[in-house]
């Protein structure tokens, strides 16, 4: 009989380790999920257990910056494979306070590395990120699209994990990796049990639409619409959440069947499909028949004009691909909103 392979997920109890969970679950693999729940309570593992109707999902309250407490956990538990999301987020924050970012980001990374190494389950699977390519000069972005410099603390730990994975994966012969490179991940699980639980005033979007069609937030501000876009707003690649757990699996699957083409692999993980912050406005207007408070605001420093993916490799390759209706996703981002407000 095959033996259930066990994948720990760091940072599992946020927004996109929970619904990477239930992915990996449906799939059937043992999850062990830990977190110091620095970022989220316990709103979005409970609902795993709810989705996948397993009361006995293994979860650890730990840090995995505490580097005797990581050797612990694999020295107790049998890891055939890890996700690591646990890292700090917050563009802005990462500005101002960039040592907690360079600690926190890289330390709890290079522990992970470190023990599964010494443990011999050297399959690390990373949640990068798209601002890794700045603002690209040419549209899409194939995973050759030169990196730009960092304008984030926050984009420097993504990229500089990147490097410590690669440069492990040259040295260490035990040692395999794969890169995922996010866009703009949006939407909840279609349960509305799972989904994105910003503290304060939500930094990203989709969050922002929400909580102001909620009545949480008075008016949504549109940063810019004198981009050199076709409407004039910002452009990206937003992709369900659902999809991008998806990826997930396929990436963990390819390690541990041993098909990766090369010890080191990075994918875009994106639909391929630009749209504007306008067009997502009115696309969660009509998924959902509201009107939406916005105007238009001042652009916010920092801000790319416009990304998406080229998604070939991840098509090809990993044999993923996003799938989801837009609105569906932001039928389902609502959703949860009204979720939330229901337990409020
Ligand atoms: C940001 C980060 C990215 C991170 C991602 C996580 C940067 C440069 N990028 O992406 O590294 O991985 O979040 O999801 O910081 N907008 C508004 N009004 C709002 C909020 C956003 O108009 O209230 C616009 C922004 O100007 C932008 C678009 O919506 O054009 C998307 O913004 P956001 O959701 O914050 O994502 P990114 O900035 O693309």
């Amino acid at each position: 009989m095959d033996m259930k392979k066990c994948v720990l997920v760091s940072g599992g109890a946020g927004f996109i380790g929970s619904h990477v969970t239930v992915e990996l679950i449906e799939a059937g693999y043992d999850v062990i999920v830990a977190d110091n729940m620095s970022n989220c309570d316990m709103t979005c593992f409970e609902g795993v257990k709810k989705i996948t109707g397993r009361d006995d999902i293994p979860f650890i309250k730990m840090d995995f910056c505490d580097p005797v407490a990581t050797e612990l956990l694999f020295t107790t538990h049998a890891i055939d494979a890890v996700i690591h999301f646990a890292g700090f987020k917050a563009v802005g924050e990462s500005v101002a306070e960039p040592l907690k970012y360079y600690r926190n980001n890289l330390e709890s990374f290079i522990n992970v590395i470190e023990s599964a190494k010494a443990h011999g389950c050297g399959n690390i699977l990373f949640s990068s990120s798209a601002t890794v390519y700045g603002e690209p000069e040419k549209l899409p972005v194939t995973e050759e699209t030169p990196r730009q410099p960092a304008t984030s603390p926050y984009g420097n730990t993504k990229q500089m994990c990147e490097d410590i994975l690669r440069d492990s994966v040259k040295a260490y012969p035990e040692v395999r990796g794969i890169a995922l490179r996010y866009f703009n991940p949006i939407g909840a699980h279609p349960s509305a049990l799972i989904g994105e639980l910003p503290r304060g005033v939500p930094n990203n979007l989709v969050p922002f639409i929400t909580q102001t069609a909620v009545g949480k937030r008075e008016c949504l501000s549109v940063f810019g619409d004198d981009y050199p876009t076709p409407d004039g707003t910002c452009q990206r690649d937003f992709i369900d959440i659902v999809d991008l757990a998806k990826a997930h699996v396929f990436a963990v699957r390819r390690m541990l069947d041993g098909k990766m083409k090369k010890e080191y692999e990075i994918f875009n993980v994106g639909t391929g499909k630009p749209l504007s912050v306008m067009e997502l406005i009115n696309g969660f207007e009509k998924a959902n028949g509201l009107k939406l408070n916005y105007r238009i605001a001042p652009r916010r420093a920092g801000d790319v004009t416009a990304i998406w993916a080229d998604p070939t490799l991840a098509n090809e390759d990993l044999g993923w691909k996003a799938e989801r209706d837009i609105e569906d996703t932001l039928a389902a981002a609502w959703a949860w909103e009204k979720h939330l407000a229901g337990k409020d």
